[in-house]
C-alpha cells in the first residue's frame, strides 16, 4: 500500500514574514501526519528560514530548483548538495514553468535528476500535457516521451528512488482540475509504463496529480487508486485549504 503525499509548490510567492507564519501554522497544526506525508516548497531565498522552522518536525521541505553540479562558476544557481545541507528531503525536477518559461529541456531535466539523487534527495519529476497536445490526442505520447528521456539517460534503478507528477499544463492555475477519471487515466498509463520496465519499482512509485487542487476536489481524486496525493500550488498557500487537502488524503 502506497502512502499519500502532499505537496505544497508555494512558487514565487510570500514574504519571509509570511511564509515563516504559514509554516508555524502549519507545524502547529500537523501534530502527526499518520499515512499521507507533506512536504512544502518554498523559494530558494525562504528555504533557509523555513528549514529553521520545520526541521525535527513531520512537515519536509523542499527546493523548487537547483542546477546539476555540485559546486562551480555557475552564477545565480544553488546546488543539490547545499539544498541537502539544509535538511531537505526533495527537490522538484521538471515542471512545466520550468520547462515552458525557462526553457529546460528534457537533457537538463534527466541531468537534475541524476543530480538530485545523487546527492541524497528524493525528485519529484513533473510531467503533463498541454491543452492543445491533449485536444489533438497526444497526451500519452507526450507522457511517455518525458519519462522515457529520464528513463534513459538515468536507468530504471534510478525510478526506485522518485516520485512522479501528472500536471496537465491546462489545469495549472487556471481552476480547471482534471476529471478524477481523466488523471486516474493517466496515472494508470504511467504505472502501466512503469510495470513494462519493472513491476515492483511500478506498484512502489508515487503517483501525484497537481493542478488546480483545492479541499473541494481533493477526496474525489485521492479516491482514485492510482492516485497518491497532490501537488498543490495555489491552494497551498492558504493554511486551511492545505489542512484540508492533507485530511482528504485520510
Ligand atoms: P495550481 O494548484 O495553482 O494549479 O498549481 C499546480 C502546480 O503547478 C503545482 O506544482
Amino acid at each position: 500500500m502506497r502512502k499519500k503525499l502532499i505537496a505544497g509548490n508555494w512558487k514565487m510567492h510570500g514574504t519571509l514574514a509570511s511564509v515563516s507564519a504559514l509554516s508555524h501554522v502549519l507545524l502547529q497544526s500537523v501534530s502527526s501526519t499518520g499515512d499521507t506525508s507533506l512536504v512544502v516548497f518554498p523559494t530558494s531565498i525562504h528555504l533557509q528560514s523555513v528549514s529553521e522552522i520545520l526541521k525535527d518536525s513531520p512537515i519536509a521541505f523542499g527546493a523548487q530548483n537547483f542546477y546539476p553540479e555540485d559546486s562551480g562558476a555557475f552564477t545565480g544557481e544553488i546546488s543539490a548538495p547545499m539544498i541537502h545541507e539544509l535538511g531537505c528531503r526533495y527537490v522538484l525536477v521538471g515542471h512545466s514553468e520550468r520547462r515552458q518559461l525557462f526553457g529546460e529541456s528534457d537533457n537538463l531535466i534527466a541531468k537534475k535528476f541524476l543530480a538530485a539523487q545523487t546527492a541524497g534527495l528524493t525528485p519529484i519529476l513533473c510531467v503533463g500535457e498541454t491543452r492543445e497536445e491533449r485536444e489533438t490526442e497526444q497526451t500519452e505520447q507526450i507522457i511517455r516521451d518525458q519519462l522515457a528521456f529520464v528513463l534513459a539517460e538515468v536507468g530504471l534503478a534510478a525510478f526506485e528512488n522518485c516520485v512522479i507528477a501528472y500536471e496537465p499544463v491546462w489545469a495549472i492555475g487556471t481552476g480547471l482540475t482534471a476529471t478524477p477519471d481523466q488523471a486516474q487515466a493517466v496515472h494508470l498509463f504511467i504505472r502501466h509504463w512503469l510495470s513494462r520496465h519493472n513491476e515492483r519499482i511500478a506498484q512502489k512509485v508515487q503517483i501525484l496529480y497537481g493542478g488546480s487542487v483545492k479541499s473541494v476536489n481533493a477526496g474525489s481524486l485521492f479516491a482514485m487508486p492510482d492516485i497518491d496525493g497532490a501537488l498543490v500550488g495555489g491552494a497551498s498557500l492558504l493554511a486551511e485549504e492545505f489542512l484540508a487537502i492533507c485530511k482528504a488524503a485520510g
